[in-house]
């Protein structure tokens, strides 16, 4: 059965389970790290090549403050842990997003993990930070004006996306049951299934993903043409 080479994940619905649990939502995304743990090492178990993480938008910056800080240093002590165990799998990590908006020990340690995994090539995982498809277009469109490019094609926009170098998403798959695409990947999931879950993020097991890949087997994927 066909295996999608690349997944995108929105984890929605941390907040929500911490709330039901009544603890406070921080303890949300912590359990929801623990699920990025599992999902990434199942998503490359079962032959994922690229999975991509929703796990800081452009519009997240609306947060309490509390809430933003302990979000990113859990984010950045999850990466520093997993450092050691992502170059001996073979992992590279690729951040998607404008980055400029962070303190500049956090860009530096960012910088510092993915330099770590520079060499890696059997699996990628992209983690979209202060990430916004409209914000990734715009950058994109800017940085095609300042390379003198006047008469782009699809490939060239694709080319200058956080994403360059990296086929588009097979399968999005959105946990916690909203029906929205949230100004992820809006260029890149122009022909992705959709797959949504009401399990809300923290919640979400191998045997979710599993699901989720097998809906994605039995869709009939056309791309606006005609199957025989
Ligand atoms: C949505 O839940 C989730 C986020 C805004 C953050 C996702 C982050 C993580 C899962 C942890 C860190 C990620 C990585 C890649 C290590 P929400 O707070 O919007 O939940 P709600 O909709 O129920 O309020």
């Amino acid at each position: 059965m066909l295996i999608p080479w690349h997944v995108a994940i929105i984890m929605d619905g941390n907040g929500r389970w911490a709330v039901k649990q009544s603890l406070p939502r921080i303890w949300g995304h912590k359990r929801g790290i623990e699920t990025v743990k599992t999902i990434v090492q199942v998503a490359d178990t079962i032959g994922i090549k690229i999975l991509t993480l929703y796990a800081f938008s452009t519009e997240n910056w609306k947060r309490p403050k509390i809430e933003i800080d302990s979000l990113l240093s859990l984010l950045v002590q999850f990466l520093k842990n997993e450092t050691n165990k992502f170059i001996k799998a073979g992992i590279r990590l690729r951040i998607l997003g404008d980055l400029s908006k962070f303190p500049q020990e956090i860009r530096d340690e960012l910088n510092k993990v993915c330099m770590f995994m520079a060499k890696n090539t059997r699996f990628e995982l992209n983690i979209a930070l202060n990430y916004g498809a409209r914000q990734e277009l715009v950058h994109a469109f800017k940085e095609m004006l300042k390379h003198g490019i006047k008469n782009p094609t699809e490939q060239t926009i694709s080319s200058f996306l956080y994403t360059a170098g990296q086929p588009d998403p097979d399968l999005l798959i959105r946990t916690s049951g909203e029906l929205r695409i949230s100004n992820f990947l809006l260029w890149q999931i122009a022909y992705s299934e959709i797959y949504v879950t009401d399990t809300l993020w923290p919640d979400f097991t191998e045997n979710d993903l599993r699901i989720a890949i097998s809906e994605f087997q039995k869709r009939e994927r056309r791309f606006g043409g005609v199957n025989k």
